[in-house]
């Protein structure tokens, strides 16, 4: 039976074991110890791949660590489930769907059956849809109605249809084409609308309305404010087509939206949403930095898909991240996970991953129905460097928690400022580093001794400059944020998600826990708007409703 449908219960596999009581002979693990007694440690913890290259020598394992992970990933028959979902067999189980997101990335010529339809010709089509209106707009071809050409596109979308495409249009903004700015507007709240259309002119602006289901509250509401907006601003409805596109696979409700179906460019139910952003949900991005660029984007993307189905698993990025996240999350007790980027253009790729990884990995069952008895995904947080240096590094050098963190940064800055960038990867090295070294009893009471202090004082203080060190990180460099290497970077990521999801028997591309907030959402803002008299299911609730209604008693 295939993996998605009877995962095993890991923890009783013989390699959880074994891993367990090697936890246990880990317990007193120095890092520090570990590169002076082995000076090919660096060439033995790093690998490259896609343009990337992957640093995992700074991490709580050693050789025997690595090879009881891979045991527990073959366990698993992680081999079987990643060529499972590549082949789109309906890893979504409790959807019965496949998961294709590589499909979108796949090149021209490849086959691939979904439910017995070769699905590529498809994709192509779509890549061929949107070169031509990219095309069109580059080119000026496609003029508003007072027959200017657009300027301003805004992606009026949510979750995964805003967070990829956001992270990567800002990412690539150094090859940004023909002067075509890109704008998100995601929330509900009526200040981004308010501060988005302070700065457009109607006439020159397209909105491109991004929704797989085309029922995402946020998005719709925006959507008609949007086209409220444009007609206020003389925008006529005979000529609504030309300003409101749709991404979607709700063919219906974008056109009863009054998107003509031309302009419709079609999503598959088989693509999800924070796995999208290589479909026609990736427009803005297109539209940004070009065609050529856009597909750099998916090349890269699909050359991590080949590393990630052909490399041997102790040799394999997306497996490794993987693997080591289990053992960190499930062995040592870490509830989160830090993203790092050294890079401005990468200061989205957070938000993104927060997506990517909690949506797909926040769950409690497996695929099965049967409650996990492991713990599964974890927080994801962080932000970009070296400003996270200024605000939470301290927790993360003296805190109580362990925090494994990914550091990511380019050798080549795309806008060198004297030695700008030597600084920024040199503080990206040393803070990978201080988690690692720590600062021990020793060295902060010699280095205060050093300064002269008392003894009375040294005794004091040195106290609260110990570091623990022994804090494990990795750190992925690439040569510049390049279409190419973003896309690899984005796809390694996905793949991670998914080799942690396999290992705990749990569903990446479902995400029911979303659902019970919005039906419960649709009874508060009844009870506000006061077409719903009865109370609210609790007081907390119902005080709350009271107190905006302003029958609070104060
Ligand atoms: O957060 C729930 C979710 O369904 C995400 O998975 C998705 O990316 C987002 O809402 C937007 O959904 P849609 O693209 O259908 O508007």
């Amino acid at each position: 039976m295939a993996y998605y449908r009877t995962p095993h219960d890991v923890t009783t596999l013989p390699a959880w074991q074994a891993l367990t009581d090697h936890r246990k002979a880990m317990q007193n693990f120095s890092m520090r110890d570990a590169f002076n007694e082995d000076p090919q440690r660096f060439n033995d913890f790093t690998l490259s791949s896609a343009g990337l290259f992957l640093d995992y020598s700074k991490n709580l394992i050693n050789a025997e660590t690595r090879q009881l992970l891979v045991n527990l990933a073959n366990e698993v028959g992680l081999k079987d489930a990643i060529k499972a979902q590549y082949d789109g067999e309906p890893v979504n189980s409790s959807e019965n769907r496949p998961a294709l997101h590589t499909a979108l990335r796949r090149p021209v010529g490849d086959k691939l059956l979904v439910n017995g339809t070769n699905v590529m010709p498809e994709v192509h089509k779509v890549l061929n849809q949107i070169t031509d209106l990219v095309g069109r707009i580059h080119d000026g071809l496609w003029r508003g109605y007072t027959e200017k050409p657009i300027t301003d596109v805004v992606n009026i979308g949510i979750g995964g249809s805003f967070l990829g495409p956001e992270l990567v249009s800002e990412a690539l903004l150094s090859y940004g084409q023909k002067g075509v700015r890109c704008h998100y507007l995601a929330n509900i709240d009526g200040t981004e609308l308010h501060e988005l259309t302070a700065k457009l002119r109607a006439e020159t602006t397209l909105f491109i309305v991004s929704s797989k289901t085309f029922s995402t509250l946020e998005t719709l509401k925006n959507a008609t404010a949007a086209r409220a907006w444009y007609l206020a601003q003389g925008g006529s409805e005979a000529e609504l087509y030309r300003h409101f596109i749709a991404v979607s696979s709700n063919n219906a409700a974008a056109v009863a939206f009054g998107i003509r179906e031309e302009n419709i460019f079609p999503m598959w139910d088989w693509v999800g949403g924070r796995y999208s952003l290589w479909s026609a949900i990736g427009l803005p991005i297109a539209l940004a930095i070009g065609m050529s660029n856009f597909k750099e984007l998916l090349s890269g993307a699909y050359t991590m898909d080949q590393h990630f189905l052909n490399a041997d698993f102790e040799k394999n990025m997306p497996v490794l991240l993987g693997l080591l996240g289990v053992w960190y999350g499930n062995f040592w007790g870490a509830q989160s996970h830090a993203i790092l980027p050294y890079d401005h253009y990468l200061r989205n790729i957070t938000k993104h991953l927060q997506q990517l990884d909690m949506e797909s990995n926040g769950k409690s069952v497996r695929q099965d129905g049967v409650p996990v008895k492991t713990d599964t995904g974890p927080v994801i947080w962080g932000g970009v460097g070296c400003n996270g240096q200024h605000a939470y590094h301290q927790l993360l050098h003296q805190g109580t928690q362990l925090i494994p963190a990914d550091f990511i940064v380019p050798i080549v800055s795309f806008n060198p400022v004297s030695d700008h960038h030597q600084w920024l990867y040199a503080n990206c090295l040393s803070q990978s580093q201080a988690l690692m070294l720590g600062k021990t009893r020793e060295e902060a009471e010699a280095e205060l001794r050093a300064k002269g202090m008392p003894e009375d004082e040294v005794q004091r203080v040195a106290p609260h400059k110990v570091i623990p060190g022994n804090r494990p990180s990795n750190t992925i460099v690439c040569e510049r944020i390049s279409p190419r290497r973003l896309g690899a970077l984005v796809a390694m990521y996905e793949h991670k998600v998914f080799v942690q999801s396999v290992i705990w028997g749990t569903n990446a591309f479902d995400q029911w826990g979303v659902e019970l907030g919005k039906e419960l959402g649709k009874g508060v803002y009844s009870r506000l708007v006061g077409t719903e008299e009865t109370p609210a299911e609790d007081a907390s609730t119902q005080g709350l409703i009271n107190y905006f209604r302003g029958r609070h008693r104060g």
